[in-house]
Formats: structure tokens, sequence, C-alpha cells
């Protein structure tokens, strides 16, 4: 029997028709109880490797594999009704030949119920998005500051400052659209850039430190939430929950010491 709800997901066709439209709102999700706090604000849920840094604790993308991806991604679509979700490739499950592409998004698609996958990368990966697209995997790209290629950039450096890298940067965000992805992220970049890109390319661009004038925008959940002491430049911190859960955790551990917690209230009595 098929499972009926009332409420009807995204669709990766309704997020495409949005170039141009009403701004995509995206945010990143890695738990269930997450996605389900997000659930009624947000387009999209990105499942991003990022959950590298924020739930692992690594200083890079890089050691991220695809059973953690496919672990949070099916945790995120079973925590969420509404948005569309996206799911990233790691590092090194996409960039050996189109085939190895499709077998490990191919795996994300069936293992998690996601609706699509986001790659990194520019010309270099345009034959591996058409390939994926061919056969039926919608693919976000991901150009400008390009976190798997850390190594490569020499850290995480803002991308297109100077005119004379824009033509480059261009041509990898033309070559991801012309291969078919219906969006790319916009990542770290000038914002003129990221306004040129937005105008030059059919794909939804989904900026993150680039442009107001994307045709959305996301940012990584946990650092607009406040949770770390520091935020890169382009983030806005939303809320302070860093603090607040410095805060319940000082009066638990004080309520714990002093015998105040559990009260009564929260204990259970013999019932004869
Ligand atoms: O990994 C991630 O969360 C991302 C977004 C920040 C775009 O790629």
């Amino acid at each position: 029997m098929s499972k009926h709800t009332s409420i009807k997901r995204l669709t990766v066709p309704d997020i495409a028709a949005r170039k141009g439209q009403e701004p995509v709102v995206v945010l990143t999700a890695y738990t269930a109880p997450m996605a389900g706090l997000l659930d009624p604000h947000c387009d999209v849920l990105l499942v991003g490797d990022s959950l590298g840094n924020v739930i692992y604790g690594f200083d890079t993308t890089l050691p991220v594999t695809l059973d953690m991806m496919i672990a949070h991604g099916a945790a995120v679509v079973r925590g969420s009704a509404h948005p569309c979700v996206i799911i990233d490739m790691p590092f090194r499950t996409v960039e050996e030949s189109p085939a190895q592409a499709f077998r490990n998004a191919a795996r994300v698609i069936a293992e998690t119920g996601a609706a699509g996958v986001k790659i990194e990368g520019g010309v270099h990966m345009a034959e591996t998005i058409a390939f994926l697209v061919a056969r039926g995997i919608p693919v976000m790209g991901h150009v400008g500051l390009r976190p798997q290629s850390v190594n490569v950039m020499g850290g995480f450096k803002t991308q297109g400052r100077r005119k004379s890298e824009w033509q480059a940067i261009i041509a990898d965000a033309e070559a991801v659209a012309a291969a078919g992805a219906f969006s790319m992220v916009l990542e770290g970049m000038a914002a003129p850039l990221a306004d040129e890109i937005t105008k030059k390319v059919p794909a939804v661009t989904i900026g993150i430190g680039a442009s107001a004038q994307c045709d959305g925008q996301v940012l990584v959940t946990e650092d607009m939430l406040g949770f770390f002491p520091s935020a890169p430049k382009f983030v806005r911190r939303f809320a302070e929950l860093g603090d607040a859960i410095d805060k319940a955790a000082a009066e638990y551990a004080e309520a714990v010491r002093s015998r105040h917690f559990p009260a009564t209230e929260h204990t259970y009595t013999l019932r004869d």
C-alpha cells in the first residue's frame, strides 16, 4: 500500500521552476529532529558533507564517507515531509569516472529516498553530471569555493575578487548548467561574479557567501543558529543557541550536584 500524506514534497522540477522567481530557501540538515524543525520553513534541505565538520569534528570535508551521507540523508528524508532533499556526494565517490559516480549516486538515491545529489566541480565534472542526469539522477552543481578542493586551492579562499579570475569560474558554471544541473551552489565568491553567473545560467543559483541576487540562499544551519564561537563573515547568526545550550547545561549540572534534579514530579511512585 502506498504511503499517503497531506503534504506534497517539493520536487526537483518545482525548484528548477523558481529561476528568477521567489528566492529558494535552503538550509543544511543532518538529523531527523533538525529536519523536522526546519521542514515548514525550507524549500530544500541539503544534507551537506559539511556534516564532517559540524557533526564529526573533522577539519575538512575530505574524510566524509558515502555511508555517512547515506545514514544522515535517510534520517533527513524520514524527518521531513515538505522540502526537496538533496544529498552531497563526498570526496572520492564521483571523481574517478561517470560510471563510478552513477554507481555511488544511485546508492544514495535508492537508500535514502532523496530527490537528487550535489556534486562539487566545474568543467571537469560536466561529463559526469550529464551522465547522471541522462540516467535519472538530478544534480545540483557547486562552483566557486569548493571545500573538497581545499588542498588544490591552498585554503578556503574567496573566489573571483579579481576580474582576471572570472572567466574560469563562469566557464565552470556554464559547463555545469549545460550538462543539465537543475541548480548550482555558488560558494564564496565576489558578489558581482555571482550576479553575472546568475544572469548567464538557466540553472537556479543558490548562494553562500555570494550575493543576495542569487536565485536562493543556503547556510549551514548550526552556523546561523550560533552553535560555534565564530563563523565566516558571510554568516548571519539568527540565534545564539550555543550560549543557550551552555546556560542550560550549567543549570542542569548545578541541579544534579545540589540534588534539586530530579524533583518529585520527575520520579515514579509505587502503585500499591
Ligand atoms: O556541505 C555543505 O553543507 C555545502 C553547503 C554549505 C553549500 O556544500
